[in-house]
């Protein structure tokens, strides 16, 4: 199988390749990124030289050269990572969310379309279904939980949904959607509520935790996503969506204060700060059609998973201070640059 992969550069986009590299050594990858400040080659520095992947930097938004490319490769399944994910941009520039994770998706639907793609398969987000109640603790997001998104980032990743539903329905696309809870573990920027924690505490560093710090969200570790993803691949329905989460839901008080106390770090660090914009309240997922129809089940609980990502980032720290010192973005350059001008 030749598997294009999209923002294959990112967190979750890295954990799948490796995770695919190593789980199907038969198959070829091509891992497609635009390189924007999220995506990070270093994060697969371990893989470059595996002759079952290649690296192409592109934007899935420039549709001549997304048909070269799916003209030249013939991709057998096409997984969409390639996206702008982070809620707090969203509020400062919405018009970048709608033109990558809307138009993008919508040119990579119709290549997939044109080229006879087997199957097209959408990573996406319990965030379309919007949040739930603090106190109703009996509710979960199902997959007919009606579409109901609270900021431009959801609300253009359900536009996505909705588009990939559509080439299912009126162009008999091969489709399938996962839309999974709070991801965390290895190669995660440190933008994002655990890595920014654990990379500030470690330096003594202030802790930014909007409101209250009462807000639920449902912790999966980013390897459990990639078997349920492989799972769906491979045994998934056309034109279904499949919800992925663990039942790990924790205030980010709480996300907060393990870090905290696994460091050895004192809670006189955490700084309450002003609440973001239209911020969710609550997220679980119901993973009920998963486990049943494919079997899947997660590996970690919240607390083997922290503690594996705690100490991935004590082992790792040039990973994460070439991206707060800025080194990361010259890495291309250095790896490719003497490449790109021989051809
Ligand atoms: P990320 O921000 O870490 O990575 C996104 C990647 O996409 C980056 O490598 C970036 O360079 C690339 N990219 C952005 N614009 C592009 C473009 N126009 N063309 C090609 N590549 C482009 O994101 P992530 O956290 O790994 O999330 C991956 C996917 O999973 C996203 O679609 C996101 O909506 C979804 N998701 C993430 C989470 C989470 O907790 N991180 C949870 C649910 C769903
Ligand atoms: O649920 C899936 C979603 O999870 C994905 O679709 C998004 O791409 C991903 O970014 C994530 O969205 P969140 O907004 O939940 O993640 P974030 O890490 O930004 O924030 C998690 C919680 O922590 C949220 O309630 C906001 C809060 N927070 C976040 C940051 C960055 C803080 O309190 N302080 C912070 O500095």
């Amino acid at each position: 199988m030749k598997i294009l992969v999209t923002g294959g550069a990112g967190f979750i986009g890295s954990n799948f390749v490796h995770y695919m590299l190593e789980a199907h050594p038969e198959d070829r990858i091509v891992n497609l990124d635009l390189l924007t400040y999220a995506g990070n080659l270093e994060s697969l520095a371990d893989v470059e030289d595996n002759p079952n992947y290649s690296f192409v930097k592109g934007d899935i938004c420039d549709r001549s050269f997304i048909m070269d490319l799916f003209e030249k490769e013939r991709f057998d399944i096409v997984v969409n990572f390639a996206a702008e994910s982070h809620v707090d941009r969203c509020i400062v520039d919405p018009g970048i969310f709608v033109r990558t994770n809307v138009m993008g998706t919508q040119v990579l639907l119709d290549a997939a379309k044109e080229y006879g793609v087997g199957r097209y398969h959408q990573v996406s987000t319990d965030e379309v279904y919007g949040d739930l109640p603090l106190e109703r603790k009996d509710l979960f997001f199902t997959e007919s939980t009606p579409l109901h998104t609270s900021s431009p980032y959801s609300a253009s990743k359900a536009g996505a949904d909705l588009l990939v539903m559509a080439y299912h329905r009126t162009f008999g696309l091969p489709v399938t959607i996962s839309r999974c809870s709070n991801n965390y573990g290895p190669y995660q920027f440190p933008e994002k509520l655990i890595p920014l924690m654990l990379t500030r505490a470690l330096a003594d560093e202030k802790l930014p935790v909007y409101g209250k710090g009462e807000n639920v969200r449902d912790w999966l570790h980013v390897k459990d996503h990639c078997v349920a993803i492989d799972l769906i691949l491979c045994k998934g329905r056309d034109g279904e969506v499949y919800n992925i989460g663990g039942h790990n839901e924790r205030t980010n008080l709480e996300v907060v204060r393990t870090i905290l106390s696994a460091l050895d770090k004192p809670e006189s660090l955490i700084s309450f700060v002003t609440d973001r914009k239209g911020h969710d309240l609550r997220y679980a997922i119901d993973p009920a059609k998963i486990e049943a129809e494919l079997g899947w089940k997660p590996q970690y609980t919240f607390d083997t998973g922290i503690r594996q990502t705690i100490a991935w980032y004590l082992e790792n720290r040039p990973w994460w201070e070439h991206i707060l010192n800025g080194e990361y973005s010259s890495y291309f350059e250095s790896m490719y640059g003497e490449r790109m001008a021989e051809k």
